[in-house]
């Protein structure tokens, strides 16, 4: 397992110690520990666990019930595609589909280059432009399993700065 150098514990403590007195203040402890740490690995668990006293079982049980928390460090560019119902009567799955098969990886994998991280959400309320992709926060409307080749060249032509 990974040992977290002083400087990432020191920021993991420092953030659990923003919500200090808070009645209950574990899932803004994650939030802000996922925005700015990326994500929250055991080790990064057990912290919070000894700065708030809850089980780490407790914390392990939430990280993994909310798509937005992950155990594992994310892409440089996160594809977020809707499954939700309307999106997934739009041809939702065979965008999806089309973006894994491209990238080489599952729905809650990256790619090796740690460029890309394909997630499957719930509604994301954009339905009414259903199927909706989310990257990186940018909203994509009505994406076509044609387009998908597209979008993935420009993220990839970003990232060498062209
Ligand atoms: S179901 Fe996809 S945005 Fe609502």
């Amino acid at each position: 397992m990974a040992k977290l150098s002083e400087s990432a514990v020191a920021q993991i403590e420092a953030i659990c110690d923003r919500y200090e007195g808070e009645k209950t203040p574990l899932m803004m402890i994650l939030s802000d520990i996922q925005n700015e740490y990326g994500y929250i690995p055991l080790e990064v668990q057990r912290i919070v666990s000894q700065k708030t006293g809850l089980s780490v079982a407790e914390i392990y049980g939430v990280v993994t019930f909310y798509s937005f928390f992950s155990l594992e460090p994310k892409g440089k560019y996160v594809i977020g595609c809707c499954l939700g119902t309307a999106c997934y009567v739009k041809g939702a799955q065979i965008v999806i589909d089309r973006f894994s098969e491209l990238l080489g990886i599952k729905p809650g994998e990256t790619t090796k280059d740690g460029l890309f991280t394909l997630d499957a959400l719930r509604c994301i309320g954009a339905c009414g432009i259903a199927p909706a992709v989310s990257i990186n926060g940018k909203v994509y409307p009505k994406v076509d399993v044609e387009h998908v080749e597209d979008i993935i060249e420009s993220y990839r032509k970003e990232a060498k700065g062209a």
